[in-house]
Formats: C-alpha cells, structure tokens, sequence
C-alpha cells in the first residue's frame, strides 16, 4: 500500500494550481448518460474516482476516449447498459449518480447498494423516495435497487435533507421527464450550479440552481455539449490551510474565491492574510494562529470537506476552539491520528473540543477517508520531524498529484511505494 513520508517544518512558498472539482467532474460525466451525441469534458482533475465513474459508463456501453490528460470525450448514443455492479459501487458511492440519468434515458437501472463509509451511514433513501415521485417503478433485491420507468412525469419534490448528490441525481432524471419538477430544499453548492451549466448546454430548461428550489421543464431528448469542470473549492480550502499551518506565503492560481468564503472568513479570523483576486488567492501567514469555532453547514456554510482540514490548523492555535460536524455522524475518524502526533482534542458527541499545542511531532498515522487524510498530510507538513502517513489510497480519490504540488512549494515530502 502507498505511504507518504513527510519531513515537516518547511514553510510552504511559491504558487500551486487548483485542478479541478472531483465533486463536479463526478455527476458531469454521470450527465453524459443522458445524451444523444459526443460530450467533451475538459479541466476533468486526474483521480481515481474520475477513473472509477469513466469505467462504470464505459461498462454501461458507453465510449470513452482521453483528448488530452485533463479532457475527456464521452459517446453514449448507442449505449444500453443500465447496470452499476456491487463490486465498482463499492469502491465509490457517487456511482449511485447513474441511477437517474439511466431511469431517465433508459426507463431502468440496477445499482448497487453503496454499502457502508467510515464517514457515516449515508443512506439513499431521499434519491430514491424522488425518483419514485418522478413515477419510477423501485424495488431493492439482494442489495441492488431496481428501478424501472416508462417516462417519468415532473413532480413537485420536497427534500428532507439538501444531499448534494440526491439533487444531483433529481435534477438529471427530471431533464427528461414529461412536464416541470420543483425540487425543494435542494442543495446549493457551487457543483450543482455547475451540473446544471452543462445540462443546459445539452438542452435541458433548469431555473434556479444554485439556490433552494429548483424548476426543471421536462424536454424530449438531450444533445452532446463542451463543458469545462470548475476549480475544485475542498483542493483549493485545502492549500490554504497548507500555508496557513506551515506559516508561508503562497499564490493560488486556477480557483474560484468566491467558492469559499466561508474558509477564509475564519481564516481571516484565525489571523492569516488572504488576498483574494478574480481567479487566485494569495495567502500569508506571518502572525500568531489564533483559536477559531467553526461548525460545518450546507452551502453557503463551512463545508464538511474542509473540517478535517481546519482541524489540522487548529491543533497549533492559541487557544481552544469547538468544532461542529453537523453533516455526517462520523467524520471525526482523523482526531485519534491527529491525536498520535501530539494534538490536545477531546470529543463530545457531534463536537470536538481542540487546545492548541506549542508543537506537533512526526509519527507513523493511518489515513481513514479522503479528507481525513488531507488533514493528516496538513498536520505532517507543520509536525517536527517525519510523518508516515500509510493507507494513502484515500488521498488519491480526491487530490490529483498533491505529493508533486506540494513539494513544487517546498515541502519536504515523498511517496514511499
Ligand atoms: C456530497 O456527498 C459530496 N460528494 C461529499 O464530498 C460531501 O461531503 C457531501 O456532499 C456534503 O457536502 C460528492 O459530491 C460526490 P449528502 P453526498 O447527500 O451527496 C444524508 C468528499 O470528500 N442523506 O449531501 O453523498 C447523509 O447521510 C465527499 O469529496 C440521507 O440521509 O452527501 C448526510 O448525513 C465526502 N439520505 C447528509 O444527508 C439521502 O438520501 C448530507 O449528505 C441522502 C443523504
């Protein structure tokens, strides 16, 4: 299994470019399924995950060609797969994004069960109860959802909760349907702005994405577009915090600031310099961190993907500060490895209480998730002397060559095979 070995205590300097979003790339490429004709994907980042999904469609009939490493051409005009097995779903639950775009163009779908995340339990319930609003036919048999419909007909959808792939995965399935859907409570993340950009290019009528309801004017068929994929925010927040905890000054090209202002708002607040321009950010951090409470929201909220990150900054603050996951039951999985490398952190239900410590120390650690591991890269960087960082397969569902970027910026760091 791959390890990353860092030798920390280098203050990160110099530029790095944002790939991008795996969040965005991922229900894109799903979108595909719906069209007639060629779509081509560009700025699509190179991860395991994009890797993953572009297996899956191709398994579906799809075909699937590489234009350049970061752009993609996707064919599912003669396709007639409509089965995601357990094996591939597995490994990645965003496969659960082709359950819409199948029922839609295809009338049915058989996709596996997800199965269980070390983050929580991160059921399906609200994709399903949607798609059967928009009239599909849904039965679960040995741990695969069946799901079949003639023609869906628009709905009026309330969501329970704002899942981001559950609109996703609503948005696309009504593109197609006969008459208008509204879904309610939708999420807002910038990635469902996105999806919804690349929708409308291929010919779909979509009215508010991006805020909490969302009118979809059923059309009869869907064309092939060109879309390029926006910066990826999580990656973006993610070098921030690089520099922030290293104490550098570094220069973010490639990103969207307005995808985070959340994140620099506390990390203005923690004491750190952030120049933001139209496409980059400049981050510097020369004075002392200071403690800062965050508690994770739906979008325009601190992101759940970022906590584990800021959490890694924390661990070196003056002061204590509460950190709130409200998203996910269990995403506190990097706290006992943090811990390992000298972090003072104690947590209560939902809620981690972290004091900072004058220090980190290098340790061997095991990364659990994709941003738990971040976090443990981000501790690395700023720990004196080395940290082992084993099980780093998480890391590169999510970051593309993030070894490569961030020694570009002078870290000390390397990938042991
Ligand atoms: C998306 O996951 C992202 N993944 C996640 O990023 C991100 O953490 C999450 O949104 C929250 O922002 C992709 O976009 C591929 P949810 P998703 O459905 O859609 C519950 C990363 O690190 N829920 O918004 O799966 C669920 O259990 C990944 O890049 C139901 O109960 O998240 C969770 O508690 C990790 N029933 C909450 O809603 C449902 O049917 C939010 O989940 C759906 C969700």
């Amino acid at each position: 299994m791959d390890e990353i070995l860092i030798r920390g205590g280098k203050r990160l300097k110099g530029k790095v470019s944002i790939s991008g979003a795996k969040n965005a790339a991922l229900p894109i490429l799903a979108a595909t399924l719906l069209a007639e004709g060629e779509c081509r994907i560009q700025n699509v980042p190179q991860l395991r995950d994009v890797s993953t999904i572009l297996r899956l469609i191709s398994d579906l009939g799809g075909k699937t060609s590489e234009i350049d490493p970061h752009q993609v051409s996707v064919d599912n005009t003669q396709a007639t797969g409509h089965e995601a097995p357990y094996e591939l779903v597995r490994t990645m639950r965003a496969s659960c994004l082709v359950l819409g775009p199948l029922l839609a163009r295809r009338g049915r779908a058989r996709v596996s069960l997800p199965g269980g995340c070390a983050i929580g339990a991160r059921p399906l319930n609200l994709h399903l109860k949607g798609l059967q609003q928009l009239g599909a036919h849904i039965d679960l048999d040995q741990g695969y959802i069946n799901a079949r419909a003639s023609r869906l007909k628009g709905a009026h959808i309330w969501l329970d909760i704002s899942t981001v792939t559950g609109t996703e995965n609503l948005m696309m399935a009504a593109c197609l349907a006969q008459g208008e859907s509204i879904i309610e409570n939708a999420a807002c993340e910038p990635e469902i702005v996105d999806l919804a950009a690349a929708l409308t290019k291929m010919g779909a009528k979509i009215a508010g994405a991006g805020t909490d309801c969302i009118h979809i004017q059923g059309v009869s068929s869907l064309s092939g577009f060109t879309h390029r994929i926006i910066p990826d925010r999580v990656e973006t927040g993610t070098f921030m915090i690089a520099a922030a905890i290293t104490g550098g000054e570094v220069e973010i090209d490639n990103c969207h600031p307005e995808h985070l202002s959340t994140v620099t708002a506390k990390l203005i607040e923690a004491g750190i310099e952030v120049e933001e321009k139209a496409d980059s950010l400049k981050v510097h951090a020369h004075g002392t961190l200071q403690a800062v409470d965050i508690k994770t929201a739906t979008y325009p909220g601190f992101p759940t993907d970022m906590q584990a990150q800021f959490m890694a900054l924390m661990t070196l603050a003056r002061g204590s500060c509460m950190i709130s996951e409200t998203i996910f039951e269990n995403r506190f999985m990097h706290v006992s490895e943090l811990i390992r490398l000298g972090a003072n952190i104690k947590i209560e239900g939902h809620t981690a209480l972290v004091t900072g410590v004058p220090v980190l120390k290098g340790a061997p650690v095991m990364a659990t998730d994709l941003r738990a591991s971040a976090s443990l890269v981000l501790a690395g960087l700023a720990a004196h002397g080395e940290t082992l960082i084993s099980r780093i397969y998480h890391l590169d569902r999510g970051y593309e060559q993030i070894e490569q970027k961030l020694a570009a910026l002078g870290a000390d760091i390397e990938r042991l095979a």
